[in-house]
């Protein structure tokens, strides 16, 4: 029998009772502990970014001299953080008006290119991996269009035969490349995060 869906679970109310609006945040919170991602100071772009638990992590790591840029397909409430305010747009990452918004934010280009991005899920996993496959695929041009060299790339992907065909290209523009299974991942979920470290410039 396969794992239950248990909602409120343990990260769950974990983030109700920190302030968080999402228990994604404490993906990030993994993520970073273990790769320093999100520096004092960094410009930081989050691709599916509602409701807007990564964007208050990076809020509190960049801090107010970094910059936080991020974008959804549905709209995010506004989000302030010890004086530092997210810039957060509404749109569909695949279009190129949303991509002309996200360079004009930062025209020197991003430290992090962060995405959670996730297709709405059908449970039928190769139908989910396709879809997740192509949301990574455009996570990457942005990637590479948009980090500064030496910069990072998270992305989240649903095993496939898509995704593994992806990682060779992911790996080829950066220093590093790891998968990463997180402990505040749902049990129930196959999910897991690319960390590319180390971009090598256009
Ligand atoms: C798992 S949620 C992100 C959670 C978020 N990281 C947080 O911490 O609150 C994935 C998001 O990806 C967004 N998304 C999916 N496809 C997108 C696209 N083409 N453009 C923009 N956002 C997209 C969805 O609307 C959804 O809100």
């Amino acid at each position: 029998m396969g794992r239950q869906y248990k909602r409120k679970d343990h990260f769950y109310e974990k983030a109700k009772d920190s302030g968080y609006r999402s228990r994604a945040s404490y993906k990030l919170i993994e993520l970073n502990k273990q790769s320093k991602l999100l520096k004092p100071g960094a410009r930081v772009l989050d691709l599916g970014c509602f409701p807007g638990g990564w964007l208050q992590v990076a809020l509190d790591k960049v801090g107010p001299k970094g910059l936080v840029v991020g974008v959804d397909l549905k709209p995010v409430d506004a989000l302030e953080r010890n004086g530092a305010a997210a810039k957060i747009f509404q749109g569909d990452i695949m279009s190129p008006e949303v991509q002309n918004i996200l360079r004009a934010e930062s025209p020197e280009g991003y430290d992090a290119v962060i995405s959670d991005l996730s297709p709405k899920l059908s449970g039928i996993a190769f139908r989910d991996a396709a879809q997740s496959a192509e949301l990574v695929q455009m996570g990457l041009h942005i990637a590479r269009e948009f980090l500064v060299e030496g910069g990072d790339f998270v992305a989240k992907i649903f095993p496939g035969q898509e995704c593994e065909e992806l990682i060779p290209q992911i790996r080829s523009s950066f220093r590093k490349c790891s998968r990463k299974n997180l402990d505040s991942t749902r049990k129930s979920s196959k999910e897991l995060y690319i960390l590319a470290q180390g971009f090598k410039g256009a």
